[in-house]
């Protein structure tokens, strides 16, 4: 796939179709050394938050990535064509503890250009983070309690704040 460098000021989305319809894979881990993993996202956002861009990414605590994003400090979220949602979807059912799903879901993980976690050869967006935040959903701050819902479990996300460092995509996802 040909990217090109996007800057985040030109960085163009829809944002509640991106993240709750098309879905992104987040990657955390490091690449050199062959150890990370990947998962599907469906809830998160691009913002801006102490002056800085950010992406924010919520993910619970039985993933396999958790482990990855608490122990490194970057992280990547990727795109894809349409025609990888059957990958997505298998990258956001299977885990990485069970086997390669990357491989399986048939994605090529590639050296991202700043940050120690792979991109995806595939992707058509590549969003480059370092992560400056981290927190626990407390249900006690549910100010509408349905939110609560989501949890039955108690398995409550940790957020994740990464600043953006690069941005990389088709020309779709710039500014014209
Ligand atoms: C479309 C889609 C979106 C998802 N969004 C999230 C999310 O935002 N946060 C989360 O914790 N899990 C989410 N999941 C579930 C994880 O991707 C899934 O449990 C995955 O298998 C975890 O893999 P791992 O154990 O290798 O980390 C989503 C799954 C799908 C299919």
């Amino acid at each position: 796939m040909t990217r090109y460098p996007i800057s985040v000021d030109d960085l163009s989305v829809c944002p509640h179709h991106l993240w709750n319809k098309q879905s992104l894979i987040l990657t955390s881990g490091d690449f050199a050394a062959g150890d990370y993993n990947a998962m599907a996202v469906g809830w998160g956002s691009f913002g801006t938050m102490w002056d800085r861009p950010i992406a924010m990414v919520v993910v619970r605590p039985q993933r396999y990535t958790y482990q990855f994003i608490e122990k490194y400090d970057t992280f990547t979220l990727c795109t894809f064509p349409p025609e990888y949602r059957r990958a997505i979807d298998l990258i956001g059912t299977k885990s990485g503890r069970d086997g390669n799903k990357i491989a399986e879901a048939g994605l090529t993980p590639v050296e991202a250009s700043t940050v120690a976690a792979p991109i995806f050869a595939e992707a058509e967006l590549v969003v480059e983070c370092r992560k400056i935040f981290r927190t626990v959903y407390e249900p006690s701050q549910f100010v509408d309690p349905s939110i609560d819902r989501n949890y039955l479990k108690k398995d409550y996300h940790r957020v994740y704040f990464g600043e953006i460092l690069v941005v990389a995509g088709i020309e779709s996802y710039a500014r014209r």
